[in-house]
């Protein structure tokens, strides 16, 4: 009894050093479905993300699915029917990265999830969870009520969002929170996943992603509340995003606090910034203007992902200018996210690995701070914590905001890092 108190201690104070240091790298794309074999040639790739500093690496939803990237999932157990591969393939997979000191995050898709019979009516609304018992064998109850597309769904009211392409789960109902709980855990125990990236958010209670939360405890989260910026009449983002910043935020406290969010504010300023406006770089407040700027700590940036790049493009970082965008996140607090078409496919590993070094060399993190030493149309300078500094522009003179003792140590089209 008399250790208790000590091994409590020592797990608080360890864990914030743990999670601060970071790196989350996206392992798949739209297509990745598509190649056969994605968990083993995924393997291939491991070294050079070891070397890269990643920490964890999001992995696609491994569950039976309607639609072959993951995102229509039916039999939740069943992770042999998955287009990326095995369910011993993709055990192995996990395996390997922990070898490497690399986490796994699960890509969790619950807001819906696609029956796999019809009832005597003939609709489909018999789900069935993959398993020789009866786990998340489910039916019209466990439907949300109001529901419009599946109107015989006799749950509760949905909690959030409304999903067209597939019935809406009623996370209202305790058995429900209960048996996707269950579902996580043996994720974790059974297959190796530490971690959870959380699809569509926005479909069901922050309270409820509490729950989940609380009844799993992953060693990193993160959940996708996709929202838009706000438009001025020209159709171009408003200056002040607080709007947009604020709902995430607000998200995340009414989550529990333990949850991060994807930092859509920041990705959407910085895709316009890098286009000859960079003062939309400094708010009014002389910060950062996305989620970074208010709640570093619960913010995980990223330049593009399976849905706004790769092949659905639904809203694309300019792609002459990624390079800016990963010398912004890789220089700036919040935890950053790279994606494997930027690192692999497009030959911007060496160029996004100097700069994940240097984020290491000198402990930048999430809540690293920012002072911001210019934000004109055609050039950005920053000073973080102290020790490092990047201008993103094509403006190439700025010698007199850089000290004499700082030297260049990653420079690229339109950006460099100073140390
Ligand atoms: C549930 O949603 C329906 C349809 O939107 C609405 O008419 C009804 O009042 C709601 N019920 C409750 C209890 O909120």
């Amino acid at each position: 009894m008399d250790s208790l108190p000590w091994l409590s201690l020592f797990c608080l104070s360890f864990f914030p050093l743990l999670a601060s240091s970071a790196l989350l790298f996206q392992g798949f794309n739209w297509e990745s479905s598509n190649k056969g074999g994605w968990y083993n040639s995924l393997k291939n790739n491991i070294g050079d993300l070891a070397n890269a500093g990643i920490t964890h690496v999001w992995l696609p939803p491994p569950s039976q699915s309607v639609g072959p990237q993951g995102y229509l999932p039916g039999r939740l157990y069943d992770l042999d029917a998955s287009k990326y591969g095995s369910k011993d393939e993709l055990k192995s997979l996990i395996a390997a990265f922990k070898d490497k000191g690399i986490n796994s995050v699960a890509d969790i898709v619950i807001n819906h999830r696609t029956a796999d019979r019809k009832d005597g009516r003939g609709i489909y609304c018999i789900f069935e969870g993959g398993t020789e018992d009866s786990k998340l064998d489910w039916g019209p109850s466990f439907i949300c009520k109001d529901d419009t597309e599946y109107s015989d769904g006799t749950g509760n009211n949905d909690s959030g969002e409304g999903y067209g392409a597939a019935p809406d789960i009623d996370h209202l109902n305790p058995q429900v929170q209960k048996e996707l709980s269950e579902w996580m855990n043996w994720l974790k125990t059974e297959i190796g996943f530490s971690g959870w990236r959380f699809d569509f958010v926005k479909g069901y209670a922050p309270s409820i992603m509490k729950i989940y939360m609380e009844n799993t405890k992953p060693d990193f989260a993160v959940g996708e509340n996709w929202n838009s910026l706000s438009n001025g009449q020209d159709g171009k983002p408003n200056y002040d995003q607080g709007e947009a910043r604020g709902q995430l935020a607000n998200w995340v406290e009414n989550a529990g606090g333990a949850i991060n969010a994807f930092d859509f504010t920041t990705k959407g300023i910085l895709q316009v910034a890098v286009q000859g406006e960079l003062w939309r770089l400094k708010d009014s407040n002389g910060k950062p203007p996305g989620l970074i700027g208010i709640k570093p700590e619960n913010a995980v940036t990223f330049i593009d992902n399976h849905d706004t790049g790769s092949t659905q493009k639904l809203w694309p970082f300019p792609s002459d200018k990624v390079m800016q965008g990963y010398a912004y996140i890789l220089t700036h607090p919040g935890t950053p996210s790279i994606f494997y078409d930027h690192f692999f496919d497009w030959g911007l590993k060496d160029q996004i690995a100097k700069l994940t070094a240097i984020r290491k060399r000198n402990g930048i993190n999430e809540k690293s701070t920012v002072n911001i030493l210019a934000a004109d149309a055609d050039v950005y300078v920053a000073k973080i914590d102290n020790k490092v500094i990047v201008k993103l522009g094509p403006k190439t003179d700025v010698g007199n905001l850089i000290p004499p003792n700082f030297r260049v140590s990653a420079s690229g089209q339109d950006y460099a890092v100073w140390e």
